[in-house]
């Protein structure tokens, strides 16, 4: 531990953190939670840990703290087959129906996520020649990400993050090498005119949604960060969110749990509602 952040210190950001946003970060994530207070330390001049905690509490600096303990790693079209069987089970018949289709990226970070789910959108809407209208809905509690995902200008390593084949890119970003590896990705805007990005806490009570607004729902490498009680709750406020026969998506390392009983499984956590 360094001098001046105390085991105390760590202890309490846990605390403050779980409280706000229900992220639990256990002792093992006890060197992280270091880190993240020595950024915010030097970023905010802070001198005494035990008074910025409680300017936390009472709102101040709330933000900046929440920005500062969230994991916001993300890929354009990251677990692919999600994108796919949208393109491939879904959209070919939910397009033909004139009805707007409604999805929800419920933690877009950066934004990645929800410009490939939009890229997908349009696609689909041009090889099905639908004109029903789509949109995407992508929230996130951390600010600083949700500012950056807006400007929707991204450079990206193609080796570490590879682009699909299936659809050409360039109908929906601009898009110029800055080298053999990397190219600069700047969304146009009729990928911008169908997203919508805004905060929202996914431990909060409820959720600014209607009942069954949503025909498929996002919710990727998020719940992990949460206990399984807590992600128990959040499953089933988003999964009254869903239409009966819509999917929820989770990321590879999360689970159904409560909800096993209402979803039919397609495998690689996929997942359709059956009931509420
Ligand atoms: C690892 S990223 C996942 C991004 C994307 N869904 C994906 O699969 O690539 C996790 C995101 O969850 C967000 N997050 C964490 N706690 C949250 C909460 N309580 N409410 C909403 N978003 C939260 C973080 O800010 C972060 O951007």
């Amino acid at each position: 531990m360094s001098n001046n952040i105390s085991s105390n210190d760590i202890n309490k950001a846990r605390e403050v953190i779980y409280k706000i946003a229900g992220i639990y970060l256990p002792p093992s994530k006890d060197s992280t939670i270091k880190n993240r207070l020595d950024i915010l330390k030097r970023k905010l001049g802070i001198q005494d840990f035990e008074a910025f905690f409680n300017q936390v509490r009472v709102g101040q600096f709330k933000q900046e703290f929440i920005n500062a303990f969230t994991t916001n790693k993300t890929d354009f079209f990251r677990e692919g087959f999600h994108f796919e069987d949208m393109l491939n089970r879904i959209l070919p018949h939910r397009l033909r129906d004139s009805e707007p289709l409604k999805v929800y990226c419920s933690a877009s970070s950066t934004g990645e996520e929800p410009y490939s789910i939009a890229t997908t959108l349009l696609y689909a809407k041009d090889i099905y020649r639908s004109s029903t209208p789509v949109s995407v809905l992508a929230t996130d509690i951390d600010t600083s990400v949700l500012e950056f995902a807006k400007k929707g200008k991204y450079l990206v390593n193609t080796k570490l993050n590879p682009l699909p084949n299936w659809l050409d890119l360039k109908d929906y970003f601009e898009m110029r090498h800055k080298s053999e590896n990397e190219v600069f990705m700047d969304a146009k805007q009729n990928l911008k005119n169908i997203l919508t990005f805004k905060q929202h806490n996914l431990y909060d009570a409820r959720y600014p949604f209607g009942v069954k607004e949503f025909d498929i729902i996002f919710c990727r490498n998020v719940l992990i960060y949460f206990k399984v009680s807590d992600q128990e709750q959040i499953l089933s406020k988003m999964f009254s969110h869903l239409k009966i026969g819509g999917t929820l998506y989770l990321g590879h390392s999360e689970s159904i749990l409560n909800l096993a009983s209402k979803v039919d499984r397609l495998g690689k956590n996929t997942f359709i509602k059956i009931m509420d």
